[in-house]
């Protein structure tokens, strides 16, 4: 099956694309600046010269924050950039794989929340990611709309990093211990997608890593596996403030999913050793 890519420097997609190339598939992965995914032409003359059988859409806006004072941008990529790439599946009659966030949450549910959970985003960032859930319920028959969390990759900047950065330079550091969620490894994450395309059910699913932690209880297992003596401060989020408000619970019901691939998603802890293993930390 040919497949077409987008967003292809962004780090879920540099584990996507070789794991989909592994697994048969042809890929075409074009550079962002031959695949604006705002601009519907270009969408629609690139899918025209390479006619792929489905499309993956990694492209996005992801600065959390940074949305809350650029929220238009936000939303054209994440919102008008998946209503292109709606339309020219329509058109072509192929399914679109496509990712979303627990942002669209408010987390203030207790316990995780399910797949048909209804949205109610905090920021900006989640408003604009439901805009393009809507999109593609709206325009969509045929789609694989997968919602993940905190995401962890060898291709990205991201919390894990962040982390080992600081603690090479102080001994001592607060962290929020009052959001909790999923660290997902991407490579994880991108088996367990492509296992999915493979059963052909569409529809709306939750892939995340398993076993919930606060980024407090996270901090403490990377500098623990490390061998880092870091003292850390656990801190809420009020005494954190971020231009955007995170929600406090994003933990997502997994299910179906685990009933439909047989297996249930690895343990972050998995994850996080290979990511570290990768980075030289850990043998
Ligand atoms: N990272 C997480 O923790 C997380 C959690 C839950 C869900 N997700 C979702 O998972 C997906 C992948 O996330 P990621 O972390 O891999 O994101 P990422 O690293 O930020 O990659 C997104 C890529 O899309 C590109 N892009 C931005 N605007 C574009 C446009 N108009 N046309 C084409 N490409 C464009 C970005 O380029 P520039 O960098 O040049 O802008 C970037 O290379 C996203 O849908 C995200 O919302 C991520």
């Amino acid at each position: 099956m040919r497949v077409l890519v987008t967003g292809t420097a962004g780090m879920l997609a540099k584990d996507l694309v070789p794991l989909f190339a592994e697994g048969g598939y042809e890929v075409i992965a074009p550079p962002e600046d031959m695949l604006d995914i705002t601009h519907l032409d270009t969408v629609r003359s690139v899918v025209e010269s390479c006619e792929p059988e489905m499309i993956t859409n990694c492209a996005a806006y992801t600065q959390v924050d940074q949305a809350e004072s650029e929220e238009h941008q936000a939303l054209m990529v994440n919102g008008f950039g998946v209503q292109n790439l709606c339309l020219v599946c329509q058109e072509r009659d192929i399914p679109l794989v496509h990712f979303s966030t627990d942002y669209i949450f408010d987390g203030t549910k207790k316990g995780p929340y399910t797949i048909y959970d209804a949205p109610n985003p905090v920021g900006a960032y989640g408003r604009s990611k439901l805009l393009g859930e809507k999109y593609i319920l709206w325009l969509l028959n045929r789609f694989y709309l997968i919602r993940t969390t905190w995401m962890f990759g060898t291709h990205g900047r991201n919390f894990i990093d962040t982390m080992l950065e600081i603690g090479r330079r102080q001994n001592k550091i607060s962290v929020v211990n009052d959001q909790r969620g999923c660290p997902t490894w991407t490579r994880h994450l991108a088996e367990a997608v492509i296992a999915l395309i493979r059963t052909g059910h569409y529809g709306v699913y939750h892939v995340t890593s398993s076993e919930p932690v606060t980024w407090f209880e996270f901090a403490r297992e990377i500098f623990h596996l490390s061998g880092m003596d870091i003292e850390l401060v656990p801190v809420t989020s009020d005494q954190f403030p971020t231009p955007a408000r995170r929600p406090l619970n994003s933990v997502l019901d997994p299910f179906p999913l685990p009933q439909l691939l047989g297996r249930e998603m690895p343990s972050w802890r998995e994850g996080l050793r290979e990511h570290l293993k990768q980075r030289g930390v850990v043998k």
